[in-house]
Parts: C-alpha cells; sequence; structure tokens
C-alpha cells in the first residue's frame, strides 16, 4: 500500500474512534514523518484505547476496587508447627535443587523513572551502599553472581527497561564490564508504550508526526518477556521459575531456596512476598482475598481509611500484610498469559504531560496536571493465577526501597543504607561477632558485607576467621 492509501485508511479509523485531530499536522510533514506518523497509529489497538477512554475516563468514579475482600492467609515467616517446620525443610531442599539445576532466572524490573528519586539516569545506576557506594545494579549483579558460586549453576539475569532509558542502562553495563558477568548471560530489553490522553480522552502528540507515550507500567513487563523472546530464551535454557524484584531494594534476596521451593511444591503460577505493614497507611500495596483469588490493592487505589485501620482482637492491623515487589512467576504462567490474549487491567494517572498544540503548532510544557497515562501493575497477573501463595518475611531482612529524594522521612538513600548496615550487623552478631554499639543503643560502626563474602545469613558461620575484630567508629567492608 503507498501512503496516500494508507492515510485513507488511517483516516476512516481515526474518525471512527474520534481521533482524527492526529492528522492536523499532515499537510506540513515530509515524507519520512508521515510514514512515522502513520505507523504509530497503524499499531494502536484502537478497541483498547476506546475500552479505556470509555472506562476510566468518562467515568471517572471508575474504581476497580471489588465489594468484597477479606485479607490473604500467608505463610508465616517463621514455621509455627512441627508440620510446617517440616515442609520448610522439604522446600528449601528443592529450592536449592531447583537454583542448582538452572531452573530460576534472576528478573529485575527497572523501567521506571526514578522521578521521586530526583535522579538523572536509569535508577540502577544511582549509588547506594554503605561503604563501597556501589550502585544498585551491582549490588543485584554481585548478588548473582555470588549465588553461582554458592550454588554452582551458570546465572541467567533478565533485565526490562523503557524505551527512554534502554541505551542509558546498555552503556552503563558496557561502561562497568557487565560487573563481571559474562554478557551473554545478561538479557537487556524493553517494556511497551501506551499512548497519553488528554483531560478529555484525545490521544496526544508530542511531536507534530509523533504520539505521546509512555512507560506501560511494570504489569508491561508480563507482555515483553514475551514479545522481546525472553520467555523462548528461558524455554530454550531449561528454565521454569522468574525471580521477579524492583530494581529500588538493595536488601533483596534474588535466589531465595525457601520461596522458590514453597512456589514450586504448592504448584503456584505466581507467588509473592509479604511484610507486615509499619501502619494502616504505608504506601505499599494491600494483600487482599477477593472471590478466592489473592489480589493486591494499592494503597493510591484503597478502600478508605476505616477499613485500612480495623484491628483484629490481638491489636494486629486486619489487612496487615504489604507487597514488597518481589515474586515467584512460572515461565509457563508468562507463556499462557500471552497466549490467551494478555489482558491486565490499566491503572489511571494524572500527570503533566508535554504536547504539541493544534493551534499554535508549538510544544506546551504544562505546569500543573494536563492529561492521563496508562500504566499496568504486575500484581494485576495475580488473580489469574490458578494458584497463588505469599510468604511472609522480615522487613528488616529484605525490604529497604530507595524511592525518596528527601532525606527527613522513609523510603530513601539514608534509610536504605541504614538498613544494609543493620542487616549486616544482624548477620555478624547472630554468628557471635560482637558489634559495638553506642550508649543509646545504635550501631557504631559501619559496615558492607559483599554478596562474595555472604548472600544470607547462614553464609556467615563457616567465615568467622576471616572476620576482623570490630571496633567502635569502624568502617569494615567484608569480601
Ligand atoms: C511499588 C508497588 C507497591 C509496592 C512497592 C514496593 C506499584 C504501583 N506499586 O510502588 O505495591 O508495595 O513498589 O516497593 O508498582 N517500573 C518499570 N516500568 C514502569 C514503571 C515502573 O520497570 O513502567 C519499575 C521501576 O523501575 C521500579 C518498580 O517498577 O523498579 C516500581 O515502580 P514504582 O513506580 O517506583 O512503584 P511504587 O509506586 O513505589
Amino acid at each position: 500500500m503507498d501512503i496516500q492509501q494508507r492515510y485513507v485508511k488511517v483516516k476512516q479509523l481515526l474518525e471512527k474512534y474520534n481521533q482524527s485531530h492526529l492528522l492536523t499536522f499532515w499537510s506540513q510533514l515530509n515524507e519520512k514523518q508521515k510514514h512515522n506518523l502513520l505507523i504509530q497509529i497503524e499499531q494502536l489497538e484502537f478497541d483498547r484505547v476506546e475500552e479505556n477512554i470509555n472506562r476510566y475516563i468518562k467515568n471517572p468514579a471508575f474504581s476497580g476496587l471489588p465489594k468484597n475482600f477479606s485479607a490473604a492467609p500467608a505463610y508465616p515467616a517463621m514455621p509455627q508447627t512441627a508440620q510446617q517446620k517440616e515442609k520448610y525443610e522439604k522446600a528449601k531442599k528443592l529450592g536449592v535443587e531447583l537454583i542448582s539445576g538452572g531452573k530460576v532466572a534472576a528478573f529485575v524490573v527497572a523501567g521506571g523513572q526514578g522521578t521521586r528519586l530526583g535522579f538523572d539516569g536509569p535508577k540502577g545506576d544511582f549509588a547506594v551502599s554503605p561503604v563501597k557506594n556501589k550502585t544498585l545494579f551491582r549490588l543485584s549483579a554481585e548478588q548473582i553472581a555470588a549465588a553461582g558460586v554458592k550454588y554452582n549453576f551458570q546465572p541467567r539475569w533478565y533485565i526490562m527497561t523503557s524505551p527512554l532509558n534502554y541505551q542509558q542502562t546498555l552503556k552503563i553495563f558496557k561502561r562497568n564490564n557487565f560487573y563481571g558477568l559474562e554478557p551473554r548471560s545478561v538479557f537487556i530489553f524493553q517494556q511497551g508504550t501506551e499512548v497519553n490522553f488528554s483531560a478529555d480522552g484525545k490521544i496526544l502528540l508530542a511531536e507534530k508526526d509523533t504520539l505521546a507515550t509512555s512507560p506501560d507500567g511494570h504489569g508491561g513487563s508480563l507482555k515483553a518477556l514475551y514479545k522481546s523472546g525472553a520467555a523462548i530464551d528461558m524455554k530454550d535454557r531449561g528454565i521454569e521459575y522468574i525471580s521477579y524484584f524492583q530494581i529500588d531494594n538493595p536488601l533483596i534476596n534474588i535466589f531465595d531456596p525457601l520461596f522458590i521451593g514453597l512456589h514450586a511444591m504448592d504448584k503456584a503460577e505466581m507467588s509473592s512476598k509479604a511484610v507486615v505493614k509499619t501502619g494502616p497507611f504505608e504506601k505499599v500495596g494491600n494483600f487482599c482475598l477477593v472471590e478466592g483469588k489473592i489480589k493486591v490493592l494499592e494503597y493510591s487505589d484503597f478502600l478508605g481509611d476505616e477499613l485500612l485501620e480495623k484491628k483484629n482482637p490481638d491489636g494486629s492491623l486486619i489487612f496487615s500484610l504489604g507487597s514488597i515487589a518481589i515474586h515467584i512467576i512460572s515461565r509457563v504462567f508468562i507463556e499462557q498469559l500471552n497466549i490467551k490474549g494478555f489482558d491486565l487491567p490499566y491503572h489511571k494517572a494524572l500527570k503533566e504531560i508535554s504536547y504539541m498544540d493544534l493551534l499554535s503548532g508549538h510544544v506546551i510544557k504544562p505546569q500543573k496536571e494536563n492529561g492521563i497515562k496508562f500504566e499496568m501493575f504486575v500484581f494485576d497477573a495475580l488473580p489469574l493465577a490458578h494458584k497463588s501463595i505469599i510468604i511472609e518475611t522480615l522487613r528488616s531482612e529484605e525490604f529497604a526501597p530507595v524511592k525518596e529524594r528527601d532525606e527527613e522521612g522513609t523510603d530513601n538513600p539514608a534509610t536504605a543504607k541504614r538498613m544494609m548496615i543493620d542487616r549486616a550487623a544482624q548477620w555478624l552478631a547472630q554468628a557471635g561477632i560482637k558489634i559495638p554499639r553506642k550508649p543509646d543503643g545504635s550501631i557504631d560502626c559501619r559496615i558492607e558485607i559483599a554478596p562474595s563474602f555472604a548472600i544470607c545469613k547462614e553464609d556467615i558461620a563457616n567465615k568467622k576467621d576471616k572476620i576482623p575484630k570490630i571496633r567502635p567508629g569502624d568502617v569494615i567492608y567484608l569480601e
């Protein structure tokens, strides 16, 4: 079809869906620009676009919240009965077998913009460790390499970026020689995008020949794993399970035999880790049970204060379990989601979106929220799984997100550093090493444990002779 025929077809399509304004500048475009614009419009899934407009834009009260739900059950962090203890032991053994057998791959979502952190560049390049100032990418890479040594397998790491930070991420990995990993064992790919809308449901133009788009959210990872060829690559290598994590958590335990083992033993398709929330309004997703299915209800989507504050007779919160965005996902589940026709729900966010003004032909950078972005969330796949389990874990062991620039509150670089030191001190103390403390009980030294030294507390026990005596004020790096 020549460009004129394509134009006629696209014009009809746009008229049908009330988006004809996208061709406003057609007569000003050169051939290359015309082709560029047509291709973007031809690739749009108009049925989904229309569904989004009708469901979320024309009907702003739509929340997608279920009517009836309760708190979701979870495996406890520590086994509570003899039977459970036995199950955990078996699961750990199975987990080790699966990891050693190369059945588990690491998968990080790193497509976010780190806007709240105010960091210019992929968040994975943000330096956070307390002694060596290692970046989030380096910490993950070193942990993956250390797991390969510990469990004697060839680890494989899948990394999802957005189109906005893909090239930068590649450059960072090359500049750092893939942090010592075999470059062929790292698979970096891009997530998809969604078009942006004005408040009245018109698709925005970013330029005269370019639609305004943004990354499709971490839920898009389940589609991108399939479309990028990562899922096939996994299948070819015999990988059955994917250890999913977010780049912003330096305490992540990527290859956890217990979690992997329980997921496999229970024949789950997608499983999650949870922590007890610090309070009713902590900004994490809430694990709920809706019609027998596990679902995460986002802090921003939730419920009203009253329900979040409701307590059990023992004083604990009813909705006490927060999602820390750590999952084991079976590869076959991802394949099935895509073969069936990928259909995660969208979440709407009001944002400041630069756009091409149709009257003046100039790009406008708005000072307040003017448009709508749509994102998918990975945890919306949980209710689609035949079986899904949750295991509770300790925040101090596994969750120190780096999200905010402001060092006054929580989830910032200072709190993450402190938690990394605290965990290192705890691992050493439980192996019998004396940790200096100030009169107020706080730790009086700075410690960083390299993944090559230990990736879990059990690894410390046989390395005690390599740990120096720690004096008040010392700065200790163990590798
Ligand atoms: C997220 C979860 C929340 C969880 C918390 C734990 C959502 C909506 N909520 O919150 O339930 O309790 O983490 O820390 O995600 N990303 C992409 N592509 C995108 C968007 C995000 O790869 O298009 C990645 C980011 O790089 C990051 C992760 O997803 O690694 C989380 O994104 P972020 O927007 O920071 O989520 P939160 O709102 O903090």
